[in-house]
C-alpha cells in the first residue's frame, strides 16, 4: 500500500483542522498516511527546513507565521504562489521542495463548486487585508473580476494590496472601515467577502462594520469556520442573500494540497461531513 508522510508547521498552531481532515479523508481512500503537527518556532524554520530535505516527509501544509518567510528555503515556486506571495504547500518533485499556494484555489473553487457563482465580471467587496485577503483578492483579479473594494482597519495595507491586485489588471479602491462610502460600497457589490478574523469564536465576535448593505441578491462569504453561521452569514441570511461558509475553502485548499501530495482527488462533501461531526463535538 501506498504511504504518505505529511504535516504541518506553524507557531502557534492552535487548533488546526488540517490534520483531520487530511487522515480522515485518506482513511475513506484507503491511504495510508500520516500527518503530524510541528510546532516551529519562527528563529527554528531555517534548521526545519533543512532537516525536512532529509527525511521522509512527502510534504507540508505551511501555516501563519511561516508562509512568507519558508519561501527563501525552497527550490521553486508555483505561478500562485509566486502571485500570491506566500506559501500554504510544500511538495517535492523530482528531489526538489515545490512552494504552492492554494488558498486562493480554494476559494474561487468554493465559489464555484459551492455557491454555483463565477467571479469574473463581478463587482467584489472584501473586508481585510492581511495574509487571507491576499491570497483572496489576487486570485478574484487573475479571475477578471470587474471591481474590488478592500475595506481594512488598517488603510495602508488595503492599499498595499491593491497596488499588486491592480497589477493583475483589475479595478481597485480601498476604504477604511470607518469610511462613510462603506455601506453604498457594500451595496453596489455583488459578492461580499470576510478574509478578517472579525466573527471567529473567541477571537472577535463582534458584527462587521457595515453589513447593513447588503442586499438579497448579493453572495455573502465568509473566511471564518468557527462557528460556522458567523453573525455576518446569519445577517446576510436574514436579508436573503445567499451564503456561503468558510469551511468550504478550507475543504478545496486542502483538496488541492492532497492532490499535489497523492495526485488523489480529494471527495470534498465527505470532508465537509466528517469537518461538521468534528466542529459540532468540540
Ligand atoms: P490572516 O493571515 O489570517 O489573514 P492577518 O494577516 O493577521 O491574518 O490578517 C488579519 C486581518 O483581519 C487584517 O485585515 C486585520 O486588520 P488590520 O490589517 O487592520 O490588522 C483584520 N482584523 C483582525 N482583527 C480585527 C478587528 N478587531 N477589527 C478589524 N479588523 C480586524
Amino acid at each position: 500500500m501506498l504511504k504518505y508522510s505529511l504535516g504541518i508547521i506553524g507557531y502557534p498552531l492552535g487548533h488546526t483542522l488540517s490534520p483531520f481532515m487530511h487522515k480522515a479523508v485518506a482513511h475513506e481512500l484507503g491511504l495510508e498516511l500520516q500527518y503530524k503537527s510541528f510546532e516551529v518556532n519562527p528563529k527554528a524554520l531555517g534548521d526545519f527546513m533543512k532537516r525536512f530535505r532529509d527525511t521522509s516527509l512527502d510534504g507540508i501544509n505551511v501555516t501563519v507565521p511561516h508562509k512568507v518567510a519558508v519561501m527563501e528555503f525552497l527550490d521553486g515556486l508555483t505561478d500562485e504562489a509566486i502571485t500570491i506571495g506566500a506559501v500554504n504547500t510544500i511538495y517535492r518533485k523530482d528531489n526538489k521542495l515545490i512552494g504552492d499556494n492554494t488558498d486562493g484555489f480554494g476559494f474561487i473553487e468554493s465559489l464555484h463548486q459551492n455557491a454555483r457563482v463565477d467571479p469574473s465580471g463581478k463587482s467584489i467587496f472584501v473586508y481585510g487585508a492581511g495574509g487571507a485577503a491576499r491570497a483572496i483578492v489576487t486570485s478574484l483579479a487573475g479571475y477578471k473580476a470587474k471591481k474590488i473594494v478592500i475595506a481594512n482597519r488598517t488603510y495602508k495595507k488595503a492599499e498595499k494590496l491593491a497596488v499588486k491586485a491592480k497589477e493583475l489588471g483589475c479595478v481597485v479602491d480601498c476604504i477604511s472601515n470607518e469610511d462613510s462610502k462603506l455601506i453604498g460600497s457594500i451595496r453596489a457589490a455583488d459578492i461580499i467577502v470576510n478574509s478578517t478574523s472579525i466573527g471567529m469564536e473567541g477571537v472577535d465576535e463582534k458584527e462587521l462594520p457595515g453589513i447593513s448593505g447588503i442586499g438579497p441578491s448579493s453572495l455573502a462569504v465568509d473566511i471564518v469556520y468557527r462557528p460556522l453561521r458567523t453573525k455576518f452569514l446569519v445577517k446576510a441570511d436574514s436579508i436573503g442573500a445567499v451564503t456561503l461558509d468558510g469551511l468550504w475553502m478550507l475543504i478545496h485548499q486542502g483538496a488541492r494540497s492532497f492532490f499535489r501530495w497523492t495526485g488523489r482527488e480529494f471527495p470534498t462533501q465527505l470532508a465537509r461531513s466528517v469537518l461538521l461531526t468534528r466542529l459540532s463535538n468540540n
